[in-house]
C-alpha cells in the first residue's frame, strides 16, 4: 500500500480512523525528514481537533517508541517500578519517592528531563548538590540499579527521540494540549526506559499543566491503557496541586526540605503525596514491604546517601545559598483562603529559580518559602513569604507577582483533599 502526507493528513482533518500503516509511514517518513515540518504540523493540528482512537493511539506511541532505543532492565534481581509526574510546583515528591521504594526492595530508573516555565525540573534540583551529575551511560545506570536500586539521572537522547521533534512542533503550533499528544509523549519515553511497572502523579488544578478534574481524569485513563497496550502495569493517582506542594519553591530549598521529610519530618502533604505513591509502587513491584517503616527508621535516607554519592555528589556537603532574601508581610489579620500555586510558580521562576529556554542556567539557591498553609489565621505584618534571589532586580520581578498569590479573608477553609482519584 503506498500513503501520502497529503491524504493522510486530509483523512484525519475529516475525522476518519487512520489504519496502522499510515500511522506507521507519516512517523518513519517525519523520522527520514521525508515528510515536512509543516505537513506534519497540519496533521498535528488535526489530532488536536479529532483525537486519536486507543489503536490509532497505541499504533502512533509504539512508532514512537520504535523512533530509538529500548533500555532492557530484565537481567535486574529487583523488580523495577517508576514513577512520573506531570508537573506541580514545590513537587521534589521523586527526590524522596526514589530512595524509599529502592530501600524497599525495588529498582527505581527514573529517567527524567529538565524543567521548563513555572514548574522546576527533578534534575535541576540535584544539580544543586555539589558534585552531583546528571548524565550516566547505560551501563552506569545498570549498575547503580542493582547495587544502590534507585537512579536519577538525565534521559539519554536514545529514547524516543521522535518525541523532541514532534514536541518542539506542538510548541510552536498550538498543539500541546491534546491528549493522545501528551500520553503518547510521557508513555513513549516511560515505556522506552524499560521499567516493568509505572506510577503516574496526574496533578490537577491552578499550578498544573491540567487545570480540570475531568480532563485529568482522561488522560490518567489514557495513559494507564496505553502503559498496559505495552505491557507495563500503570497506575495513576490524580492529585490536588492548587497550592504549591510543601514550604518550598526553589533548587537548593527543596533538596533540604527533601532531608527533612528522608529525616522523619518536612511537610505532611510531601509525606502524604510519598507514601501514597510509594505503597501503590511497592504493590505494582509485588513486595510485601510498609514504605512508611523504610521512611521513619532510616533507609531510604541510607539510600538516598547512596545515590547522591554514586552519582558523584556530596550529600553532606552545604547548599548553596542565594544573598538576597526578603519578607512579604500580610497586609491585614484573617484567615488564608487560598495560596496560588501558578503564582508561587511564577514568583520562584522570576527569582532564577527556573528556565524560559532549554539552554538558559539556572540558580541552584533562589526561591520561595511558603510560610503558612491555607486555612491558617494569620495576624497583620505575619511574613507570609521569603523570597530568596542571587541579585536584587529579580526580588522586584518576583514582588509584582507575589503579591496577589495569597488571599486573606475572614471565613474559616477547610483543608482540602490532596488525594482526588485513584485510576488503575
Ligand atoms: N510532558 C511531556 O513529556 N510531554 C508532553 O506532551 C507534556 C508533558
Amino acid at each position: 500500500m503506498s500513503y501520502s502526507a497529503p491524504e493522510i493528513i486530509a483523512a484525519k482533518r475529516d475525522g476518519a480512523v487512520l489504519d496502522d500503516g499510515a500511522i506507521t509511514w507519516m512517523l518513519e517518513a517525519y523520522s527520514r525528514r521525508e515528510v515536512a515540518e509543516e505537513q506534519m504540523s497540519a496533521l498535528l493540528m488535526a489530532i488536536f481537533f479529532r483525537g486519536l482512537s486507543s489503536g490509532e493511539l497505541s499504533t502512533w506511541t509504539a512508532r514512537m517508541i520504535k523512533s530509538g532505543e529500548r533500555l532492557d532492565l530484565s537481567g535486574l534481581s529487583r523488580p523495577t517500578v517508576d514513577k512520573h509526574s506531570t508537573g506541580g510546583v514545590g513537587d521534589k515528591i521523586s527526590l524522596v519517592l526514589v530512595p524509599l521504594v529502592a530501600a524497599c526492595g525495588a529498582a527505581v530508573p527514573q529517567l527524567s528531563g529538565r524543567g521548563l516555565g513555572h514548574t522546576g525540573g527533578t534534575l535541576d534540583k540535584l544539580e544543586s548538590i555539589p558534585g552531583w551529575r546528571a548524565n550516566l551511560t547505560n551501563d552506569e545506570i545498570l549498575d547503580q540499579l542493582e547495587s544502590v536500586g534507585a537512579v536519577v539521572c538525565a534521559a539519554g537522547a536514545g529514547l524516543a527521540p521522535i518525541d523532541k521533534r514532534l514536541y518542539a512542533l506542538r510548541d510552536v503550533t498550538g498543539t500541546v494540549e491534546s491528549i493522545p499528544l501528551i500520553s503518547s509523549s510521557i508513555m513513549s519515553k516511560k515505556i522506552a526506559e524499560g521499567t516493568a511497572s509505572l506510577v503516574l502523579d496526574v496533578k490537577v488544578g491552578r499550578g498544573a499543566f491540567i487545570k480540570d478534574f475531568d480532563r485529568a481524569h482522561l488522560l490518567a485513563e489514557t495513559m494507564v491503557a496505553l502503559g498496559r497496550d505495552h505491557g507495563v502495569a500503570t497506575v495513576a493517582q490524580l492529585s490536588n496541586m492548587n497550592a504549591p506542594l510543601g514550604r518550598c519553591v526553589g533548587n537548593a530549598l527543596e533538596v533540604t526540605e527533601t532531608l527533612d521529610v528522608l529525616r522523619g519530618g518536612g511537610p505532611s502533604d510531601v509525606r502524604e503525596l510519598t507514601l501514597a505513591l510509594a505503597r501503590i509502587m511497592v504493590d505494582l513491584a509485588g513486595l510485601d514491604v510498609d514504605p512508611t517503616t523504610k521512611l521513619d527508621d532510616g533507609s531510604a535516607l541510607a539510600t538516598y546517601h547512596e545515590m547522591i554519592r554514586a552519582q558523584g555528589g556530596d550529600p553532606d556537603a552545604a547548599l548553596p545559598v542565594a544573598i538576597q532574601h526578603e519578607s512579604v508581610l500580610a497586609s491585614r489579620g484573617g484567615v488564608i483562603q487560598e495560596i496560588d500555586a501558578l503564582a508561587v510558580g511564577v514568583t520562584a521562576w522570576r527569582l532564577g529559580a527556573g528556565r524560559a529556554r532549554k539552554e538558559d542556567p539556572v540558580s541552584a539557591g533562589a526561591g520561595v518559602e511558603v510560610l503558612v498553609r491555607e486555612g491558617e489565621r494569620v495576624e497583620a505584618g505575619q511574613p507570609l513569604f521569603e523570597l530568596h534571589a542571587d541579585d536584587v532586580d529579580h526580588l522586584a520581578s518576583a514582588r509584582e507577582v507575589i503579591e496577589g498569590a495569597l488571599r486573606i479573608g475572614d471565613d474559616d477553609v477547610a483543608p482540602a483533599p490532596l488525594l482526588l482519584a485513584r485510576v488503575d
